[in-house]
């Protein structure tokens, strides 16, 4: 196959961040994909309506002129959200989901729950309305080794909440580790699941062989080889509740090339093609269709795209960096090529 015409795809996971940052970067998610579910964790958090709403306003300004890119909102779930204020949130019709960071899991995740029995009221209210609550799933104790925090949250924390909410829309966002990947493989009709592009095609190695390399360092990190072919089989394999959300993550390169350096890979511009890649290498590009156009909206109960996108194989260079307002953002591939490109 060297063509591919698809529905025009939705990123189920993105981080836009704000201002000047926002402003260079919404254009090119907003080039290839319908919508996209906009994360909360701008510094302070989006945890309220009012928030999330005037951040929407922001980011409809910050568009081309002539887009019809759709931010689906979410709103950040912390220890004090009331079930009062999940039940205005989607009587708005702008918040299309909540979202979880365990307290110490990532960038601006320190607002983030500290435990879940503090939000039984507001998990209570979300099954009953079917808001979906996404999940940065990490069990972030230090005594919990960085690579086996995913397993550590499936067993520690995501099991016992799916006891207590049986009902509960869950999507277990950017599922990194083999653990996940059977998981969410053997779902219920209530689980869904993302996967993002550089989890597809990297390992462990190409962020810390040969010296490190900072612009593959995300959260959660990257696990090892055999870990990426169960999230390859799982992704490409046509489960209907598996789909992409890229979890781009822009980051100015000084915070990147850093002695302490922020999680968080920048993809936007060439997630499809990346994408592309993955599925093309398990042998299963005629599976990339539902996994970006049709499973995300389903779950989501939204419509599919009527618009289409046409991939070719056809290589194309990646700029070594694209401008992110106040400073350079150096992208996944920099300097490289993607061999999938957007007609
Ligand atoms: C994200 C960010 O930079 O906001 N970073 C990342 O490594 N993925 C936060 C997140 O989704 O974990
Ligand atoms: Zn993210």
């Amino acid at each position: 196959m060297q063509q591919l015409t698809i529905p025009r795809p939705d990123d189920w996971h993105l981080h836009l961040r704000d201002g000047a940052t926002l402003r260079a970067v919404v254009a090119h998610s907003a080039q290839h994909f319908a919508r996209a579910i906009v994360m909360p964790n701008l510094n302070p958090p989006v945890t309220t309506l009012e928030q999330a709403s005037a951040y929407r306003d922001r980011i409809l300004a910050a568009l081309p002129a002539g887009s019809r890119f759709e931010p689906l909102m979410t709103l950040y779930l912390t220890d004090q959200t009331s079930a009062e204020q999940i039940e205005q949130a989607a009587a708005s019709g702008i918040i299309a989901a909540v979202k979880l960071y365990p307290a110490g899991a990532t960038t601006n995740s320190a607002a983030g729950v500290t435990d879940l029995r503090n939000c039984t009221g507001v998990l209570n209210t979300m099954s009953e309305i079917g808001l979906p609550l996404l999940i940065h799933g990490e069990q972030t104790s230090a005594a919990i080794d960085i690579f086996a925090r995913e397993q550590a949250f499936i067993e520690q924390v995501f099991m016992p909440l799916r006891e207590r909410h049986p009902d509960l829309k869950i999507v277990l966002e950017h599922v990194t580790s083999a653990a996940g990947a059977k998981l969410v493989c053997g779902s219920d009709t209530n689980l869904a699941a993302t996967f993002t592009p550089q989890h597809l095609l990297y390992n462990r190695n190409d962020l810390l062989v040969g010296g490190l390399k900072p612009h593959f360092y995300c959260m959660p990190i990257l696990k090892r080889e055999d870990d990426r072919q169960a999230l390859l089989e799982a992704a490409t394999s046509g489960h209907p509740r598996l789909f992409l959300g890229t979890d781009s993550a822009p980051h100015p390169r000084s915070a990147k090339e850093s002695a302490c350096g922020c999680a968080g890979c920048f993809s936007a511009p060439i997630a499809l093609g990346l994408y592309a890649e993955a599925f093309a290498q398990a042998g299963k590009l005629e599976n990339l269709e539902a996994f970006a156009s049709r499973n995300g909206p389903a779950f989501y109960g939204l419509p599919v795209n009527s618009e289409t996108i046409t991939l070719q194989k056809c290589s194309s260079p990646v700029p070594e960096t694209y401008p992110g307002g106040d400073e350079q953002i150096v992208p996944l591939r920099a300097g490289e090529s993607v061999a999938w490109s957007i007609a």
